[in-house]
């Protein structure tokens, strides 16, 4: 949930030399930000500082984080021919510096923290590649989906090999849980959630190596938890709009669970925080199986002494 990054003064002072897509693709750069927060706050894994949209840029459709603008996919894909025209990619060879990474990191890390690999799930992935960038009612996204479904199927299939391979080199190169981000699925119906999409998840989640646990999450996903139960993962990860406990009991208690701290509640007041923090740990029950998290990414101007004071009240209250 961008444990390493802006709310952190060490990050931001690197950014002042190395654009965001500079850092990511220099393993130097990439393996100290990843430890920060290990040393830092004392979490208990490490997720690769890496970022979903990589793999986009070697399939051939531009990319460029454009200051407070966010991603920017500069040849966006809507026909057939840009769909075959993309390449599905070579991880090892095209992304080198993010294995190399997960490499360094794996060898700097204690035995007993893990380092967790991630990718974009599909649909998260073909929004960004049709839309160009972040949108709000993914229009062209679902356009494609409803007006052109051999088109979709199409790119939609590409995506899932794209990730499967993606996955797969990163667990190779030393990751030991892979997360997939649906950041944007919830925008879907849940028919169309199993009509359009829930297919390739599957795919991406049946065809990435088990011998390492993957969590599936996604964001306003209320409606679609029993369908993402069944696209696949040892974890579903839940937002925080969502009731852990309700969430968790829908699940049938057979999967893990993840979340889900809304991550405004970080900016304070502590009292909230701890208030908040007891109420998901109490609502997990004491069950096996919670992984406890922000609910979505960690926002700019959280207060870094905030966030160690969270992983502490969540190691203090768990371990009671
Ligand atoms: O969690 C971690 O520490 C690992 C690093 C990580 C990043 N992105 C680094 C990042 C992870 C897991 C991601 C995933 C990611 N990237 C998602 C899925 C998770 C989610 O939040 O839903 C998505 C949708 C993206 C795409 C993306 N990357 C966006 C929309 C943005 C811009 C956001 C903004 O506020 O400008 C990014 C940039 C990004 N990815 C940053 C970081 C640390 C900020 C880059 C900077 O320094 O400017």
């Amino acid at each position: 949930m961008r444990q390493a990054g802006r709310y952190m003064k060490e990050y931001r002072t690197l950014r002042k030399r190395f654009s965001f897509l500079e850092m990511c693709k220099n393993p130097e750069l990439a393996t100290e930000v990843t430890l920060l927060p290990i040393e830092k706050l004392k979490v208990d894994a490490a997720i690769i500082f890496s970022d979903i949209l990589l793999p986009l840029e070697p399939m051939g459709v531009g990319l460029e984080f454009a200051r407070n603008e966010g991603p920017i996919i500069h040849h966006p894909v809507h026909e057939i021919k840009q769909i075959d025209a993309m390449r599905v990619i070579d991880p090892e060879e095209d992304l080198p510096f993010l294995m190399k990474a997960i490499r360094n990191v794996r060898q700097e890390l204690e035995e007993k923290i893990p380092l967790i690999g991630f990718s974009g799930a599909p649909f998260t992935l073909a929004s960004y590649i049709i839309e160009g960038g972040h949108s709000k009612n993914y229009l062209l996204t679902k356009g494609l989906m409803y007006q052109n479904r051999l088109a979709w199927d199409r790119l939609m299939e590409k995506i899932s090999e794209v990730l499967i391979r993606h996955l797969n080199a990163q667990i190779r190169s030393g990751v030991q849980a892979v997360q997939l981000f649906d950041s944007w699925v919830g925008c879907l119906s849940p028919s169309d959630y199993e009509k359009y999409v829930l297919p390739y998840s599957k795919r991406v989640i049946d065809g990435v190596d088990h011998s390492v646990p993957l969590i599936h999450f996604a964001t306003s996903s209320s409606t679609l938890l029993e369908r993402m139960k069944q696209a696949g993962g040892d974890v579903i990860g839940v937002d925080w709009r969502a009731d852990l406990g309700e969430a968790w009991s829908r699940l049938r208690y057979d999967v893990a669970i993840q979340g889900n701290l809304d991550p405004v509640v970080l900016l304070g007041p502590i009292e909230i925080m701890e208030n908040e923090v007891r109420r998901i740990l109490d609502s997990a029950a004491g069950r096996p199986g919670h992984i406890f998290n922000l609910g979505h990414g960690i926002l700019p101007n959280t207060p870094v002494d905030h966030v160690a004071a969270l992983v502490n009240m969540v190691h203090e209250y768990s371990s009671k």
